[in-house]
């Protein structure tokens, strides 16, 4: 009986060994499998997100290539290099020259004439004048000669040429027949060449900002401009000139040496839409690098700055035709001056194209 029972506890022994084994074995195994299908799983998911980074890299770089063909379709500016007849090629580049570097030839230590602030035109009509969006002459060729509002008169590409001579460059007026002005009109004529009469391409001139439902706040500009601006134009917007002392590397945006009040800068809505796709340096329509409300605040503190003023009391012969953002009464409207500077611009637009 003890014998028996001693075998018995010795099976019972051998079997619930077994029994623990193998469930030890399962135990490892499941516990195997589990990590795999963990293992598993997250690869998978890994993959998934990868691919869908890729995605995103991918539509990121559609939306680029989409963007730049949309530009593409914008306006192509003619290559010099393929003008043949090399007198027109010279006048040509000699433009191109006095638009880069006016102040090399115009400015205050100008080689062939003193009559300009020291800026270029290139300041303002980034790249030579053939940037889109970038304040460039795509449209001059094709719009000139016309009657501007202005100066109620009809105006040749001579006479807008000497307004920025004027205004921009608060300067003098350059002689229609010199060789700068003939070479000037001939460069502009010569980007505008393929533009059809009357036709203006996308991306002409100035982006025309969305209005704010609000005033432009020159206090918040304070702030954006010490944010994004200052490092190169100065804290007190003076802007830093060249080594060789003739034209500027960061053109001044206030003080005597920057444009006067009678410039189509002074204009809230010309400089809030040119910061905007170009400023600061390197932003493009492509790759703006400002929010519009900050543009308007920031253009907003930039004009409420000291600058040379102009005698604009001869500008627009018709009050009515003033533009919205003209900042000088009087006006043919019931809003004031302030508001016509600073805006809200919507309600003065508003009011304009009723009466039209
Ligand atoms: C301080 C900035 C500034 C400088 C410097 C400047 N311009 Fe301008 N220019 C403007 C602005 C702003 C406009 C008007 C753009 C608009 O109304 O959308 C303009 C308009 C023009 C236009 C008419 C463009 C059109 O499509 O009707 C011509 C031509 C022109 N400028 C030539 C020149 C020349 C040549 C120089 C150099 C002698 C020059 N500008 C320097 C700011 C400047
Ligand atoms: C990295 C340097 C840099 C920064 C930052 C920068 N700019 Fe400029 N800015 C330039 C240069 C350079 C030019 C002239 C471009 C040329 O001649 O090709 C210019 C031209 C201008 C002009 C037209 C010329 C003039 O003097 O009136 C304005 C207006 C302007 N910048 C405003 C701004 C504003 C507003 C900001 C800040 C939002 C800004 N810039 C930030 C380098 C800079």
């Amino acid at each position: 009986m003890g014998i028996r029972k001693e075998n018995k506890e010795k099976g019972i022994d051998k079997y619930s060994s077994k029994l623990l084994y193998l469930s030890a074995i399962l135990v490892v195994s499941g516990l195997l499998a589990l990590i795999f299908i963990l293992d598993f799983a997250t690869s998978f998911s890994k993959t998934e997100s990868f691919a869908s980074f890729d995605q995103m890299k991918y539509d990121k770089e559609a939306e680029r290539l989409s963007k730049m063909e949309e530009l593409d379709s914008y306006w192509k500016v003619p290559e010099i290099y393929l003008i043949k007849d090399s007198a027109y090629k010279q006048q040509v580049i000699y433009g191109q020259e006095l638009i880069m570097h006016t102040s090399r030839y115009l400015g205050p230590n100008g080689s062939v004439e003193n009559l300009s602030n020291g800026m270029n035109c290139q300041n303002c009509h980034l790249d030579g004048g053939t940037k889109i969006w970038g304040n460039n002459y795509a449209g001059v060729a094709s719009t000139y000669p016309k009657v501007r509002a202005r100066s109620g008169q009809m105006e040749g590409i001579e006479k807008r040429v000497n307004d920025c001579f004027e205004r921009s460059l608060n300067g003098r007026a350059l002689k229609d027949d010199s060789k700068e002005m003939k070479s000037i009109v001939a460069y502009i004529k010569f980007l505008g060449k393929h533009v059809a009469k009357d036709s203006v391409p996308q991306g002409t001139g100035i982006y025309d900002l969305p209005f704010l439902s609000r005033a432009a706040d020159p206090s918040k500009g304070a702030g954006v401009y010490t944010n994004l601006c200052a490092s190169c134009h100065g804290a007190s917007g003076e802007g830093m000139m060249a080594q060789n002392q003739l034209e500027y590397t960061y053109p001044p945006l206030w003080g005597p040496n920057s444009y006067n009040s009678g410039a189509g800068l002074f204009r809230l809505s010309r400089l809030a839409g040119y910061v905007k796709y170009n400023m600061p340096y390197g932003a493009s329509s492509l790759n703006p690098q400002i929010s519009d409300e900050d543009a308007w605040d920031v253009a907003a503190f930039i004009n409420s700055q000291p600058r040379p003023s102009k005698d604009i009391s001869k500008d627009w012969p018709k009050i009515a035709k003033k533009p919205i953002d003209h900042p000088f009464g009087p006006f043919s409207d019931g809003f004031t001056e302030i508001q016509h500077k600073f805006g809200p611009f919507g309600p003065i637009a508003a009011e304009k194209k009723k009466k039209k």
